[in-house]
């Protein structure tokens, strides 16, 4: 059986809104709020939900670039929140980050040698000849090449940009990456370049991803698995053919009714749902759609509805799904 590379247990992360930069908190932003998941060893993990809803959060959280306020991440079997510097040191090389517009995370002063060797450097012994030869290795990996390593960030387009940031992600061999919308600041035909490239990466290095997008053409494309966020919590879970084809929590099946077909490329279908999404200081009480949801009763403004299990491995929470 696959293990686990990622378990995540009832992770929150609230930011506090001060009156002023030195006094108490006058209120906290729920931004991830009580979110449970695992996930195998080389599967791709889709987390959709509309703007606002806390992905990018999860993540940071998840790669420790932002402190958790509660919850436990075991990556590996180990306890991220909870290890001395030197295994922290360890288990940073193995999860890594692709950002969504390659311009901003490339440093347009640096050669790609630099900014593709910045983390060989840092964790290894490697310079010289040996650490170009690295980098070149890498260019050619993302397709691009390795002549390129002499070069600056403006001298490639956007689509090359992404690539280079995709090598630079990869240089310390990383089991977990995470993209967080890799192809939405690039042209149509350099998006359906990356995710090829995305989709070998994986199958030749064994790599596991989280990929955020808001576009579902990309994620039906990609996940194994998806995860439904709203507001701070994740609403729904399960393999990505069930998701897609039987979704079972309203906001799910909202999200992907505002597109025509799943094969339309390129469409920002979640921005289309009526109503905006509450404030994540105050949210809504009970279940968190109800102020949205064409479905809702008395009991969805009073009681949060618990995870449902619809068999397969598919969950959604809301008070009107029948268990499996
Ligand atoms: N540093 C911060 N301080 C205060 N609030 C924050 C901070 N970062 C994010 N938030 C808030 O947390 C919530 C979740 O934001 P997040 O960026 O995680 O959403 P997202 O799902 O990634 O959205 P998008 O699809 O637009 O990228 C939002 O209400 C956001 O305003
Ligand atoms: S619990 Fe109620 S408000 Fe929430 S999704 Fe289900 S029906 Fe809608
Ligand atoms: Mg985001």
């Amino acid at each position: 059986m696959p293990k686990n590379i990622l378990e995540v247990k009832d992770l929150k992360k609230y930011f506090p809104i001060r009156s002023g930069f030195f006094s108490k908190p006058v209120a906290w932003v729920k931004a991830v709020d009580g979110v449970s998941f695992e996930m195998q060893q080389g599967e791709v993990l889709g987390l959709v939900g509309e703007s606002g809803c806390g992905k990018t959060t999860l993540v940071n959280v998840l790669l420790k670039l932002e402190e958790p306020t509660s919850g436990k991440v075991f990556f590996d079997g180990l306890d991220l929140f909870n290890m001395d510097k030197k295994d922290l040191r360890r288990i940073r090389k193995h999860l890594q980050i692709v950002f969504q517009d390659p311009f901003w995370s490339l440093n347009p002063r640096l050669l790609i040698r630099d900014i593709v060797g910045e983390p060989i450097k840092v964790h290894t012994e490697l310079g010289g000849e040996e650490l170009v030869k690295r980098v070149g290795n890498l260019l050619e990996m993302v397709g691009l090449p390795r002549d390129g390593v002499y070069m600056y960030p403006h001298e490639f387009s956007g689509g090359e940009r992404q690539r280079i940031a995709i090598a630079r992600a990869l240089a310390l061999s990383p089991k977990l990456v995470v993209l967080d919308e890799p192809t939405s600041s690039i042209d149509i035909l350099s998006q359906a370049q990356i995710l090829e490239l995305l989709k070998e990466l994986k199958k030749s290095l064994g790599l596991t991803y989280i990929l955020i997008s808001h576009d579902l053409s990309v994620v039906s494309h990609m996940a194994d698995r998806i995860a439904v966020m709203y507001l701070g919590k994740m609403v729904e879970y399960g393999p990505a053919e069930q998701v897609f084809s039987q979704a079972a929590h309203p906001y799910t099946q909202a999200l992907f009714a505002a597109i025509p077909t799943l094969d339309t490329e390129g469409i920002d279908s979640i921005a289309t749902i009526e109503g905006n999404v509450p404030s994540a200081i105050n949210p809504p009480s009970g279940c968190r759609f109800h102020t949205r949801c064409p479905m809702a009763k008395d009991i969805c403004s009073q009681k949060e509805p618990a995870m449902v299990r619809l068999g397969g491995g598919h969950t959604a929470a809301c008070h009107f799904i029948n268990q499996k």
